[in-house]
């Protein structure tokens, strides 16, 4: 039967893509947002920066002088991610992340959905529709999408094992086997998989599967209990992958989080130290709208926990870095870790 031997998360914010000098750009988008989601309650920026007041040295933490070390250790972390990758060199990689209203929109939203299709394909950057975003995201664009498209080939009899097995094991989730059609050609895949494609594949084309979450919009995002368990159904297909693809070695990922837009520091530790300790008793005692904005994205690690629950491999950091840009602390809580 095929195996897991590996896995990695990172997380994949804008701020790993765009140089220390920039960051104040996103908070200039912060600072204009009426809507922090933080611990469970939603602050406007003034309301943030007051109820965080004493909790740390933000205008430190902030400082360029921070941010350029931050930085330096984020790219360090996925350069040793990306290394460690090449030198497992697996068969197959199933990439789990969350769909941002890229492939799916408020005309059709699923909580799972499984991409079943031969080949997908990481998009080029494209210089228009940079120009819709704010700078500050405009800035981090290149991190997801290559100067040239670059198809994958899709493993797609254990994509659609992966489904089968879903449904026996009671999870109704959607199938995609065609990437959408938008009015500027194919809509390439998303920023989850696509950062993974860019920045640990270093745009290399080999077989993966990516599967997409709703972390992020109301009113169907699946619990971290539903997130889990659908990772033990994922990691149960794997094993059972047999036949001509027995001796097939699969990795795993996880795409995104932990703690965005406003870093809770606690919070992010408590979580990984739970993965790493197979604790689902924190993990589910997590109130679920604190998984609100970015920090939605830890369901994407609670699934890929699931599946490598039964498989063996330990959780190691290879770094945390939290990267702030702002007096509110608001940035992003990085993550970068592997499972061997
Ligand atoms: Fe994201």
């Amino acid at each position: 039967m095929a195996k897991i031997v590996y896995g990695f998360g990172t997380s994949h914010g804008p701020l790993l893509s765009t140089p220390p000098e920039r960051w104040d750009l996103r908070a200039d988008d912060d600072r204009k947002n009426p809507a922090h989601p933080f611990r469970g309650s939603v602050y406007n920026f003034p309301d943030l920066v007051a109820v965080r007041d004493g909790e740390r040295d933000f205008e430190t933490e902030m400082s360029l002088e921070t941010r350029k070390e931050r930085h330096a250790r984020n790219q360090k972390a996925l350069d040793v991610l990306a290394e460690t990758f090449a030198a497992v060199a697996p068969d197959v990689l199933v990439v789990v992340g969350d769909d941002q209203r890229e492939w799916f929109h408020e005309d059709n939203q699923p909580s799972f959905s499984v991409y079943c299709g031969e080949q997908v394909i990481n998009t080029a950057l494209d210089p228009e529709k940079m120009k819709t975003k704010s700078p500050g995201i405009a800035a981090a664009m290149a991190g997801y999408y290559p100067p040239a498209d670059v198809t994958y080939p899709v493993a797609s009899d254990l994509a659609q094992m992966i489904v089968a097995r879903a449904i026996e094991d009671e999870f109704d989730i959607a199938v995609t086997s065609r990437q959408p059609v938008g009015p500027r050609g194919i809509v390439g895949i998303g920023h989850a998989v696509g950062f993974v494609n860019r920045r640990i594949l270093k745009d290399r084309p080999m077989p993966i599967i990516p599967i997409l979450l709703n972390t992020y919009f109301p009113p169907n995002q699946p619990t971290a209990k539903r997130c889990y368990e659908f990772g033990r159904s994922i990691g149960r297909s794997v094993a059972a992958w047999g036949g001509e693809n027995a001796n097939k070695r699969v990795a795993v990922a996880a795409s995104g989080g932990i703690s965005h837009f406003v870093v809770d520091e606690e919070f992010d530790h408590r979580i990984l130290t739970a993965m790493k300790n197979h604790d689902t008793k924190t993990i589910f005692s997590v109130p679920e709208n604190w998984f609100r904005a970015g920090t939605s994205e830890t369901k994407n690690w609670i699934t890929v926990a699931g599946i490598l629950s039964e498989t063996g491999l330990k959780m190691e950091m290879v770094d945390y870095v939290p990267a702030y840009r702002s007096e509110g602390g608001t940035g992003c809580g990085m993550a970068f870790a592997t499972w061997r």
